[in-house]
């Protein structure tokens, strides 16, 4: 029997953006969406803040996308931007007009705060916005007689004229994307699902580094399919460290838990352990300045005085207004001992966000034939150098909505492959040496936090560089005889995306937005472009 199946939308990832498209194209066709783990594990699942959106009479699209442009650094495409922005709201309705409920005040939607945004303009389920996002729509998913979602489905690559045999270059123009092959990871069987349109919604890539604040589903698999199928993939330099990871004191691996932005929107300051609020000598809109200059200022305190975290006061605020206001923070706070409304909460930065990724078009297109992509997985132009708070949610609805909108006429333009073969796993053999695998994604880990982190430098990116090759050819011989598993290509592909970021690193020969190198510490006009790999 062919282990064979065939949709007409195939969808890559069951987060926000994910799950947005699937039921925007289940009208029109049969959707089949693969994830790797319990359905709900995601990236959008642990969102805090909210979503951005212009809501308020005295907020406008202009000032939204002048926040956008600002936090980018000068890279941003200016229409992508007024285009995520101005649709924007109408999506967020839509999510809403489907069950979503966000917190209201006095009756109003109420508008969180967040740096770099001039106005109160986040929406939000309180500080668990992801959560009801992913319930809204799983329940929408589930009941949907067009929809099957096969959770525990690891993707382990795109389908392109490379699995047909022929000799794919980087500068061949014409790849098509003919499906995925899928490992059901319960009865470890390699199916072929073959697809008119597949949506590659993966997410981002912040594993890649020890201390993160995604969950460990964050590998990077889409941008590494994607740069294996021969993708354009851009901006990968540009890693968002979020300031403000509760700090627990000791050696943690895995995902740290996040204090929101929106804490310091609220009130909330960084102090140094001295107690002194040390973000005015850096910048004079002090907490509220964009990410990247916020985390940037911590590391600078904890190289200069040998700390290893800062602290985030909200104790001088009315304890009631911080709880109701903050109720998951608070209580994950005290469960680690920390009573944030009493004491000061120690935070360190961690990788939060990749701003590069597959690049699309302004119809969520990828340089593949019949590849969309949407999400943090895609590179859209919106965020350039450095993401603006809250702006990740939006595009992947706005950019999800583009991808239900091109799909139909792609797939009604396409048939099935019938040349496609089954997955091959001839030569390969059950293996016992898992702990090398282990062994390796930690030094991965290692080596991106200290020589690929929020201060970069030649000798430091160079360093990388060779550690990860090490790395990249005892993985391939690895890969090369054993039997396939997620564990193995999920390390086989954060080592690819290891090597995009330090690449792109090291063509661009300037700081910018969250490229910031000891090497070459200013901004220079003739690097204003995005880097494409
Ligand atoms: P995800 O939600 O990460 O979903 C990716 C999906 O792909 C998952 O289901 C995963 O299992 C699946 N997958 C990955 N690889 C494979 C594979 N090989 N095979 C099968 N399935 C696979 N942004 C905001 O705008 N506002 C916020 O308040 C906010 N808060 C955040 C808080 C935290 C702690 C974090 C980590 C991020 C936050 N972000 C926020 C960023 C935002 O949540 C993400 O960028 C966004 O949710 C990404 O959505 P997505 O659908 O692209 O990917
Ligand atoms: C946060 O709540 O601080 C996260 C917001 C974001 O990443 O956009």
């Amino acid at each position: 029997m062919s282990d064979q199946y065939r949709v007409d939308y195939l969808v890559l990832g069951s987060g926000i953006a994910g799950l947005w498209f699937a039921l925007g194209v289940a009208d029109y066709g049969q959707v089949a969406i693969i994830t790797k783990k319990e359905t709900a594990e995601s990236n959008t699942n642990y969102a805090q803040g909210g979503i951005a959106g212009v809501w308020d009479k005295n907020d406008s699209i202009e000032s939204h996308v002048h926040d956008t442009l600002v936090a980018g650094a000068g890279l941003c495409d200016e229409d992508v931007v007024r285009e995520v922005v101005s649709e924007g709201p109408r999506e967020i309705q839509a999510l809403m007009d489907l069950g979503a409920s966000f917190t209201k005040s006095e009756g109003k939607l109420h508008l969180g705060r967040e740096a770099g945004h001039a106005h109160a303009r986040i929406l939000h389920a309180s500080d668990t916005t992801g959560r009801e996002v992913e319930r809204v729509l799983m329940e929408k998913i589930l009941a949907h007689p067009n929809i099957t979602v096969f959770d525990f489905h690891y993707a382990v690559d795109l389908i392109t004229e490379h699995h047909l045999g022929q000799h794919v270059t980087r500068l061949r123009p014409d790849i098509s994307c003919y499906g995925a092959y899928v490992l059901d990871e319960k009865n470890e069987t390699v199916y072929t699902f073959l697809a008119r349109v597949t949506l590659l919604a993966t997410g981002g890539s912040c594993a890649v580094y020890r201390h993160t604040t995604n969950p460990s589903i964050a590998t990077g698999d889409g941008v590494a399919m994607a740069y294996r199928a021969k993708a354009r993939i851009a901006n990968m330099e540009f890693v968002q460290f979020h300031p403000t990871a509760l700090y627990q004191g000791k050696v943690y691996e895995g995902r740290e838990f996040l204090v929101s932005e929106a804490v310091r929107g609220h009130g909330g300051i960084l102090l140094n352990r001295s107690g002194e609020a040390f973000m005015k000598q850096y910048d004079s809109r002090a907490e509220l300045a964009p990410r990247d200059i916020v985390a940037r200022a911590i590391d600078d305190q904890l190289k200069h005085r040998g700390e290893d975290h800062v602290f985030l006061d909200v104790s001088h605020l009315d304890a009631a207004e911080t709880e109701q206001a903050f109720p998951y923070i608070v209580r994950t706070c005290r469960e680690v001992g920390i009573d944030p409304t009493a004491e000061p909460i120690p935070v360190v930065p961690a990788a939060h966000y990749q701003c590069g990724g597959v690049q699309t078009d302004s119809m969520a297109r990828t340089s593949i034939t019949g590849l969309l992509a949407a999400g943090e997985v895609a590179y859209t132009g919106l965020h350039g150098a450095n993401r603006l708070a809250s702006n990740s949610l939006l595009e992947a609805l706005v950019f999800s909505r583009k991808a239900i909108n091109s799909a139909p006429k792609i797939a009604a333009e396409r048939s099935f492959n019938e040349a496609v073969p089954d997955w091959d796993s001839s030569g390969t053999a059950q293996q016992r040496e898992w702990v090398l695998i282990s062994h390796n994604r930690k030094e991965l880990q290692r080596t991106m936090w200290s020589y690929v982190g929020i201060v970069r430098s030649d000798l430091r990116l160079s360093r990388a560089l060779r550690r990860t090759k090490l790395l990249y050819e005892e993985v391939e011989e690895f890969y090369g005889r054993t039997r396939i598993s997620s564990r193995l290509c999920e390390l086989r592909n954060l080592i690819a995306v290891a090597y995009l970021v330090i690449r792109s690193a090291q063509m661009r020969r300037e700081s910018r937005g969250l490229h910031y190198t000891l090497d070459y510490p200013e901004q220079v006009a003739v690097e204003r472009r995005p880097s494409l790999v």
